[in-house]
């Protein structure tokens, strides 16, 4: 089972060059299916996240592939999938937030498609549980793809002569909604990436990372506690508990109490997923995260705890993606995140020095698969330039635990403290919900 896996996606990589896409991007060596045999690689796993209903063969991968990177898939013909997940960008666009069709722009950050077979769930408040699912939304999103429903995408690729011969060979009927997402995610499932210095080092070459990389990974599992969020095992190969946590991002700009009560109000509607998909693409109630999808309180401002590979081609950092630099993101936490009455208790200020932090971000560093390090090197460069002269996240009273303990109703070694955060402080309970 998992060694047909492996054999097979070894066979896809030759039938992706010879594919019928369209467009300079696709034809990318970034963009073809990835053999398997690779350091760290999580055989077992992944063949357990192939569903039984969508068994990866070559013709759908190539015919998913082909879907991926087709803008007519969009309303006006102007976006694909790919306009937002860029191959040579580590299938993300860099953009803090993503604009789609006549270029609107949403309220989130594009995640990478990368090893996105390996999460338990999509979308940065889990709202969709498989790529297959996940796969309809941004088509029919008003400002990503813009088409007016599903019917309206299956006639679109219906009229194109060729997906019709293609469809048919593949799933054996005519073009439906479905088996466009089972090609899409079958595409997506073939875009795994290992082989990190990291990856060549846990499996026994002491010399694949530095020893300030080494001091860093130290770091991770300790004074910094990041593993108890991010924690690394192999079967938990992404860096992710797949949990979701109010780290504070989005406490900088969003007051939680009325926009839950905002977003309680049209939930209660009930527009299902479509609905859903709208709130946190398109609206202020985006900052409200899982809540949106559980309407629990204690997922206010919860959002998926993301893996940590190739983070230095999916720049910027967070669900909004609020942070240009690693060193950012690293004094976020530093800090003790934004003070807010929903935030997730292992988020406490670390104390970590400068050294420290530089260590932290150089083990990161080393979470980049091979065809990706060239284009790591030079944004490691750019971020650390940066970081020698500008940090606004910094905040280095609040890191070594000596600021906040005084404000009303906040007492803790809070760090910063997110606006109109007052109302909550009083009695989170009051909000209701489910
Ligand atoms: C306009 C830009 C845009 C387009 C077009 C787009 N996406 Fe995305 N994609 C995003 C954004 C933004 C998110 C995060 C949204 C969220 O979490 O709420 C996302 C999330 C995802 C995820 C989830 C990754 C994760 O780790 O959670 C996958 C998979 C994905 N997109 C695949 C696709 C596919 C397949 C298509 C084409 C059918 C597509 N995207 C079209 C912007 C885009
Ligand atoms: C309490 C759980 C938790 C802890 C502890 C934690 N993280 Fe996170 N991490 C998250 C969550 C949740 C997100 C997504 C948050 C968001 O965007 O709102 C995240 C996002 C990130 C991102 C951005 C990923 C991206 O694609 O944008 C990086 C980098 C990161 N964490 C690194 C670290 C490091 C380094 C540490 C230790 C100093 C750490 N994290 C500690 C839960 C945690």
């Amino acid at each position: 089972m998992m060694s047909n896996a492996r054999i097979m996606l070894c066979g896809l990589v030759l039938l992706g060059v010879a594919s019928l896409a369209r467009g300079q991007e696709s034809n990318s060596p970034l963009a073809q299916p990835r053999q398997t045999n690779q350091t760290g690689f999580p055989h077992e796993l992944f063949g357990w996240v192939i569903p039984p209903d969508n068994p990866l063969t070559p013709d759908k991968v190539a015919l998913g592939k082909e879907l991926f990177f087709d803008k007519r898939l969009s309303a006006d013909n102007s976006q694909a999938c790919a306009s937002c997940h860029k191959p040579d960008k580590g299938f993300t666009d860099q953009q803090p937030t993503s604009d789609g069709i006549h270029h609107q722009f949403g309220q989130r950050n594009a995640p990478t498609v990368l090893n996105a077979a390996f999460s338990v769930m999509q979308f940065w408040d889990g709202r969709e549980p498989t790529l297959e699912d996940q796969a309809k939304d941004p088509i029919v999103n008003p400002i990503e793809m813009g088409m007016k429903n599903f019917d309206q995408v299956v006639a679109r690729v219906n009229g194109i002569p060729e997906y019709q011969t293609r469809f048919r060979a593949v799933f054996g009927g005519p073009v439906t909604m479905y088996d466009i997402q089972r090609a899409l995610a079958a595409y997506e499932r073939t875009q795994v990436t290992f082989n990190t210095p990291f990856d060549r080092f846990m499996a026994g070459d002491q010399n694949a990372i530095s020893a300030q990389a080494k001091r860093g990974w130290s770091i991770f599992n300790g004074k910094g506690r990041c593993m108890s969020c991010h924690g690394w095992n192999p079967t938990q190969p992404m860096f992710s508990d797949n949990r979701f946590h109010n780290i504070g991002v989005s406490a900088h700009k969003s007051d939680f109490v009325p926009l839950a009560r905002k977003a309680l109000a049209i939930l209660a509607q009930g527009g299902g997923s479509q609905q859903l998909d709208q709130l946190a693409i398109q609206t202020d109630m985006s900052g409200l995260g899982r809540f949106l999808v559980t309407k629990d309180p204690h997922d206010i401002g919860g959002f998926r705890t993301m893996g940590l590979r190739n983070l230095l081609v999916t720049q910027p950092y967070f669900h909004d993606g609020s942070q240009a630099t690693l060193w950012d993101v690293v004094d976020h936490y530093n800090k003790g995140g934004v003070q807010n009455p929903f935030l997730d208790g292992g988020i406490v200020p670390l104390g970590l020095t400068e050294p420290e932090i530089d260590d932290l971000v150089a083990f990161l560093a080393t979470l980049t698969s091979p065809e990706y390090a060239q284009a790591a090197q030079v944004e490691f460069k750019k971020q650390f330039k940066l970081s020698r002269t500008s940090r606004p996240q910094r905040d280095t009273a609040a890191a070594m635990g000596l600021k906040g303990r005084n404000g009303p109703g906040l007492g803790g070694p809070f760090g910063d403290i997110g606006p109109d955060q007052n109302q909550m402080a009083e009695n989170p309970a009051l909000l209701g919900g489910r």
